[in-house]
């Protein structure tokens, strides 16, 4: 990965920040975002630190609204001039139904949005590298059906689940893209990395659970529980395998497990008409 060049979505903490380390370690030019300064570079420090890598760099940007994903990508344009991968890492589970300054639910917008918007954006800096790969988190969890008629919990808001299924719309928008890049150099694969004591499950509240699942919420916790980032460097080991290793390098659309094997689809992501309806709702959004 030595002369690569990694930016990593939401790597300030967590699972994020544990894979800049692992790509670090590997050599590679690693680029974090995140929003706060002062566990940014708290984070910054840390990796270099770790590695011995001094070629770790932070970008600060809110990449839950358009204009804040307009701000990363000029950022990353006036420092690099191609990107090798590019990895969307940052996700949300909000614990209610909130609109970003766009009048989007703010799950989505973070979620399907800004990978989305991100690619399109970053496309030509992948385009110059000599084999681009693109990595975006999944969820776990997944329902079966995506609900085409409550995309941004108009509807009813169902903490987890809610995340669950804009994280499947997410992987449907993935699907779709890959379909799209298919006889070009860039791949385009997605992975669930598993669960991980991070700020997000910190942040998980019994309200957030399906009813029936709130009263294991202590046990839920328990399983959370602070672990000096150990459960996120097992859950970034995806991630770094997509984005690192040579046996994947011209392979795309593929899905992998939290045990760093390729899994099927889920039947909802199949559907041409779900994959069609989502495709075009979320690029008119993202011209917002
Ligand atoms: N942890 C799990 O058990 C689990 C399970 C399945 C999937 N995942 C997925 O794995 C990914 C990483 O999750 P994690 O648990 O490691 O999360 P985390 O520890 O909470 O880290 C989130 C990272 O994203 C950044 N971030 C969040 N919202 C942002 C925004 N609007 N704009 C810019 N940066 C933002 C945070 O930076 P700031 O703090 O500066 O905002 C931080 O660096 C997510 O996509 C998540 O859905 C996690």
């Amino acid at each position: 990965m030595k002369n690569k060049i990694v930016l990593i979505t939401g790597a300030t903490s967590g699972i994020g920040k544990q894979t800049a380390i692992s790509l670090a370690k590997m050599g590679a030019t690693v680029i974090i975002t995140g929003r706060n300064k002062q566990s940014g570079e708290a984070a910054l420090t840390e990796i270099k630190q770790q590695t011995g890598n001094p070629k770790v760099e932070l970008l600060l940007a809110d990449i839950s609204f358009s204009a804040g994903i307009t701000e990363l990508v000029k950022q990353f344009e006036t420092k690099f001039d191609h990107l090798d991968v590019l990895i969307n890492n940052a996700g949300l589970a909000a614990s209610e139904r909130k609109l970003n300054p766009e009048g989007v639910e703010m799950n989505f917008a973070t979620n399907v949005l800004a990978p989305f918007k991100l690619i399109t954006l970053l496309l030509p800096l992948l385009q110059k590298s000599t084999s681009p790969r693109i990595i975006t988190l999944m969820g776990g969890d997944l329902p079966k059906e995506i609900e085409m008629d409550n995309l941004q919990a108009q509807k009813y808001f169902n903490g987890l689940n809610y995340y669950s299924q804009s994280k499947l719309v997410m992987m449907a928008m993935m699907y779709e893209y890959a379909e799209r890049f298919k006889g070009q150099k860039i791949t385009l694969n997605v992975c669930y990395p598993g669960q991980a004591s991070t700020n997000m499950t910190q942040g998980v509240t019994a309200e957030m659970l399906p009813f029936p699942f709130r009263l294991l919420f202590p046990i839920f916790k328990y399983f959370v529980r602070p672990d000096n980032g150990k459960s996120a460097e097992k859950a970034s080991r995806s991630s770094v395998f997509l984005a690192s290793s040579p046996n994947v390098e011209d392979k795309t659309q593929l899905y992998f497990d939290k045990k760093v094997k390729q899994t099927p689809w889920p039947t909802a992501v199949l559907n041409i008409e779900n994959r069609k309806t989502i495709w075009e709702m979320v690029v008119a959004l993202s011209k917002k």
